[in-house]
């Protein structure tokens, strides 16, 4: 069997709200072991502590209780081993694209031949030639996240904690983005130390057509409400539309169509 490259021990995460003072469990009791080179995707409704998760693993926030373990070491902060690309963790907008691109090598001191070299070749695999010198208010919604996309891989990071990175784009692009994603993450593992994934989405086709298995979590508190295996045959885009696609996707909403009904209706209550 191969190795837990995360390990998440009975974590707990509890906020306190500054507007009420209400204490707010976001998460209660998540146990989960990632293997290197999986590729896991979370899903669930609004409000069920997704993005507390991530934001965990990436070390941006500490658990309530329990423990998250990368490698076995304790997680306490941000490190260029855990590439986030979130949807609210923006492009610097006075930075272009290729600024953008080296700004994590440029902090860590990568010498300037190396990183530019770096960053154009990650420019061209995620099809932004010609547009490195643009500032991001010249680009389009898709060609922000291609550019996310390759300022998280600028670092080469072993784990990539990906946050709806999709959520904003029209659906044309978010198709072609997947498939361009499943081409990256599929020639990454073909060199040694395959990247681990772990993507976040509320787009249950999305879940079932990119990952190795599916986490579903219920919300209020948030928790595992099931791990799904997908075991379709990759290379996944041939499968959009196969009958075993459809049955899962079917699977998984069937898991989580109860919670989403209530958190429509709390959003309608507040
Ligand atoms: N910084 C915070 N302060 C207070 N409550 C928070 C904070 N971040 C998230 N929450 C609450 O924790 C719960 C889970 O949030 P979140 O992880 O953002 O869920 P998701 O990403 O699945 O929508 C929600 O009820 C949310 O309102
Ligand atoms: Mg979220």
């Amino acid at each position: 069997m191969t190795d837990s490259i995360l390990k998440i021990q009975a974590v707990r995460k509890t906020y306190v709200s500054v507007r009420t003072g209400d204490t707010i469990e976001a998460l209660a009791g998540i146990d989960l072991e990632v293997p290197a080179g999986e590729f896991l995707a979370v899903v669930g409704p609004s409000g069920c502590g997704k993005s507390t998760l991530l934001s965990l693993v990436a070390g941006f926030t500490q658990p309530s209780a329990g423990e998250v373990l990368y490698r076995g070491q304790r997680v306490t902060g941000a490190g260029p081993e855990r590439g986030v690309m979130f949807q609210d963790y923006a492009l610097f907008p006075w930075r272009t694209v290729l600024g953008n691109i080296e700004f994590g090598p440029l902090a860590r001191g990568v010498a300037l031949t190396q990183r530019h070299a770096r960053a154009r070749e990650l420019i061209r695999l995620v099809g932004l030639d010609g547009f490195e010198n643009r500032y991001p208010h010249e680009l389009s919604g898709g060609m922000r996240q291609r550019c996310a996309l390759a300022r998280m891989l600028a670092n080469d990071p072993e784990i990539w904690l990906m946050d709806e990175p999709l959520a904003a784009v029209d659906q044309q692009t978010r198709t072609i983005l997947q498939d361009e994603l499943l081409r990256l993450w599929g020639d990454a593992a073909r060199r040694p130390g395959a990247p681990t994934v772990i993507f976040v989405t509320h787009a249950i086709d999305e879940a079932v057509l990119l990952a190795d298995r599916v986490v579903v979590l219920a919300r209020r508190p948030g928790r595992i409400k099931a791990v799904i295996d997908i075991p379709l045959p990759r290379p996944r885009p041939a499968q959009r539309g196969s009958p075993q696609f459809a049955a899962l996707v079917a699977q998984v909403w069937d898991l989580i169509r109860d919670e989403a009904a209530k958190a429509i209706v709390e959003e309608i209550d507040r």
